[in-house]
């Protein structure tokens, strides 16, 4: 299943934040949204998962306006890792996981043995079995990034939006979060769409990249065909050199001036 976006306009209160935003995410695809801070790529997160209304245009997943879904209809078929996540203070990595079962539940049903086994089962396939009963709080950045990864996966999703899953992580934290996302993507097919910093790891990673600029789609296009020398000048404002990665195929850049 993959996510079809038809002009979309998004505003805080009186001001425009997204503008007139069509695209579409084709199922097993791995996408990247990039653009510089504030151009509204957390805004369209949250309007592509239901999370906030937009004024006018609609999202459809397999056919479905996600408006006249629930937001538990939502959850089963995409999972949400936000930029902020508030992490219940003493809670195991077992405990998060399980959350991910909600919404396969009914009202105050609790969790089956069948629901245990997905969690389980989501909880290897994030390499996590040595920490389940830890606390969420004694682990690193980078486990505690791959807990919520495997909590989205307990959902049994076929979406996945990520929101900056590697800031604030260190460079083996961040391949490793982006590893386990592009294996979930291969072996599963799930759909990926996730904000990334990184403009190189946005071309390695993805098949597509979306780029935003004021809230208004820039390019949406291949890496190859968005890593110019334009999109560093146009959309980030610095001057680089674009080369080739010859050992994964993809464009990569080095900045070298602010223009
Ligand atoms: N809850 C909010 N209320 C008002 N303005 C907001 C809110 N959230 C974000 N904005 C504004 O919307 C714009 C886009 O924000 P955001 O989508 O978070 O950008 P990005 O994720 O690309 O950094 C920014 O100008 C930001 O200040
Ligand atoms: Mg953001």
């Amino acid at each position: 299943m993959g996510i079809l976006a038809k002009n979309l306009y998004v505003n805080y209160g009186e001001k425009e934040i997204l503008k007139n935003i069509s695209l579409e995410v084709k199922k097993g695809d791995i996408v990247s949204i990039i653009g510089p801070n504030g151009s509204g790529k957390s805004t369209l997160i949250k309007a592509l998962s239901r999370c906030i209304k937009p004024v006018k245009g609609s999202v459809y997943i397999d056919n479905e306006d996600i408006f006249s879904l629930s937001t538990k209809q939502v959850a089963r078929k995409m999972a949400i890792l936000p930029q902020s996540k508030n992490t219940p203070a003493d809670i195991t990595v077992r405990e998060l996981v399980s959350y991910g079962r909600y919404p396969h539940l009914k009202f105050g049903q609790r969790l089956g043995k069948k629901d245990y086994e997905i969690v389980d089962w989501a909880i290897e396939r994030t390499k996590l079995k040595e920490f389940k009963n830890r606390y969420l709080s004694t682990l690193s950045g980078g486990e505690k990034q791959r807990a919520w990864i495997a909590m989205s996966l307990a959902q049994k999703p076929e979406i996945l939006l990520l929101d900056e899953p590697t800031t604030f992580l260190d460079i083996s934290y961040q391949l490793e979060v982006l590893e386990l996302v592009e294996e979930l993507n291969k072996s599963l097919n799930l759909t990926v769409l996730m904000v990334l910093h990184d403009l190189n790891q946005a071309a390695r990673y993805s098949d597509n990249i979306l780029v935003l600029k004021d809230g208004e789609i820039w390019e949406y296009d291949n890496p190859k065909s968005i890593l110019r020398k334009k999109l560093l000048k146009e959309v980030f404002r610095v001057d680089g050199h674009i080369y080739k990665d010859e050992i994964n195929h993809c464009p990569y850049f080095i900045p070298y001036k602010v223009n």
